[in-house]
């Protein structure tokens, strides 16, 4: 499916509603499924990920009831899952394959999770070898899915390990605490930076016993596991999706937005960082709490932008807003560099790739580093990249006619979204491939966008 954007707003002057996180919607229909008791779920973001990830609780055996982005979780505790008649689809996440992965290696039963073409590709030996050090038995075709968990019914069981991670990833600890529910002793993730906190905030809102030291978080496993009790959670929007609106905002003249409810919570925040060193203006107003996550409203405005170098402990902070922060970084007077960015290499594209060939489709000037990119800004002025020869998209992202950018996302819903931002600063209309992967995250893009006039 494609789609073309060729709209330049005048003026906007909005507030925006962005849907649910995508992160802490997984979790809540996770924890909610093992937990005991009702859990009830408003603002759960209805993309296909989480969908995918509500089917799987449901294929074992969980009364889950989804109406709109409202779902009640009928939780009886981990005993009560059953085997699932047919293989596990996860689609497109990652977060959906390495998660379950952690929190099925511990079951009495088999289970066979599975993806689409993109989540085929992706590394799961990051998650298949810690939980392999507790014991878990877990086979797949060079560390790929499909993965198949098998049971855990015989002793011993699993057992709970230290595990220092090479990565800051949120998945990789996420997995091994779900495993570490159903370990014999206490369990435990070091990481070299903190990734996103989602799994241990909302386990201790669920009742279980956690300890944080630091970058160490442990649990003692059987403990754990029987205290989690079902909870009503009100879930924040999705600061991921926002960004595309609070760089739309920054970079379009005569901008105000106003994005409401937006999870705020330090360790997603990167990004609101990168915006304050590219300068870009921005409040937060009507700071509270939703469940266990602080949430604001954002306020955005039409800025000057500066270049900025984004590296280090700010990376996990915002990888996922890499793409679309490289559309703000081409509209900045200077250079931007994204350094310490390999795990982009790894993401549902390669997304040092990716981004780098959206940008020249925009013609804009930027160099590949192996773990990273360095973008040269142009200083707020309408995207106007001169024609390229023609490319086969199978081949190539991106071609430019003398009427049109033509880019293929390759699958990636945050890839055609960066795109459709870019789109509405650009002289030529902007005409996206497979823009229906947009759909795993952010189903009412489309529609917001439309209604900028
Ligand atoms: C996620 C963690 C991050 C992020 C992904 C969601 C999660 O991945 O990129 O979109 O929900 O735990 P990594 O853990 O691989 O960094």
């Amino acid at each position: 499916m494609q789609r073309t954007i060729s709209k330049t707003p005048k003026a906007i002057n909005k507030v925006i509603s962005i849907p649910g996180d995508k992160s802490v919607s997984h979790r809540s229909i996770m924890f909610g499924a093992i937990a005991k008791g009702l859990t009830e779920v408003s603002n759960f973001l209805t993309g296909e990920d989480c969908i995918c990830t509500m089917k799987a609780f449901q294929a074992l055996g969980v009364n889950i009831k989804e109406s709109g982005d409202k779902v009640l979780i009928e939780g009886k505790g981990f005993g009560a899952l059953k085997a699932p008649e047919q293989e596990i689809y996860l689609g497109n996440s990652g977060t959906g394959m390495r998660l379950l992965t952690g929190l099925f290696a511990g079951l009495g039963f088999k289970t066979i999770l599975t993806g689409d073409k993109s989540l085929s590709g992706r590394p799961m030996n990051r998650v298949i070898q810690p939980l392999t050090t507790m014991g878990a038995c877990i086979n797949s075709q060079d560390g790929k899915a499909p993965l198949v968990i098998n049971p855990k019914n015989q002793t011993p069981n699993l057992h709970g390990i230290h595990y220092q991670s090479p990565i800051a990833s949120a998945q990789v600890k996420s997995s091994i605490l779900l495993a570490g529910l159903n370990a014999d002793g206490i369990t435990s993730v070091s990481e070299p930076e903190k990734s996103r906190d989602h799994t241990e905030r909302m386990l201790k809102y669920f009742g279980a016993e956690l300890y944080i030291e630091d970058l160490t978080i442990s649990l003692n496993g059987p403990n754990s596991k029987n205290s989690l009790m079902g909870q009503k959670i009100n879930i924040p929007s999705d600061i991921s999706s926002a960004a595309f609106f609070l760089v739309a905002g920054a970079i379009l003249e005569n901008a105000e937005l106003r994005l409401s409810k937006v999870g705020i919570n330090p360790t997603r925040t990167g990004v609101l960082d990168a915006l304050k060193l590219m300068n870009v203006q921005f409040s937060l107003e009507n700071i509270d709490e939703a469940g266990a996550e602080p949430i604001a409203d954002i306020l955005i405005s039409s800025s000057e932008i500066k270049g900025a170098l984004i590296n280090g402990d700010l990376i996990p902070r915002l990888i996922d807003e890499i793409p679309v922060l490289a559309i703000l970084a081409s509209q900045a007077s200077g250079t931007t560099t994204i350094s310490d960015a390999e795990e982009l290499r790894v993401k549902e594209s390669d997304r040092v790739y990716t981004t780098i060939n959206l940008l020249k489709a925009l013609g804009i000037e930027v160099q590949e580093k192996p773990d990273g990119m360095i973008i040269q800004g142009q200083n707020k002025k309408p995207f106007n990249p001169s024609k390229t020869p023609w490319q086969d998209l199978n081949e190539h992202s991106y071609y430019v006619s003398d009427d049109k950018i033509v880019f293929d996302s390759h699958g990636d819903h945050r890839l055609a979204m960066s795109a459709a931002i870019a789109g509405l600063y650009s002289t030529k209309p902007i005409e996206i491939h497979q823009v229906e992967f947009v759909n795993t995250s952010f189903p009412s893009f489309f529609e917001i966008l439309q209604s900028f006039e």
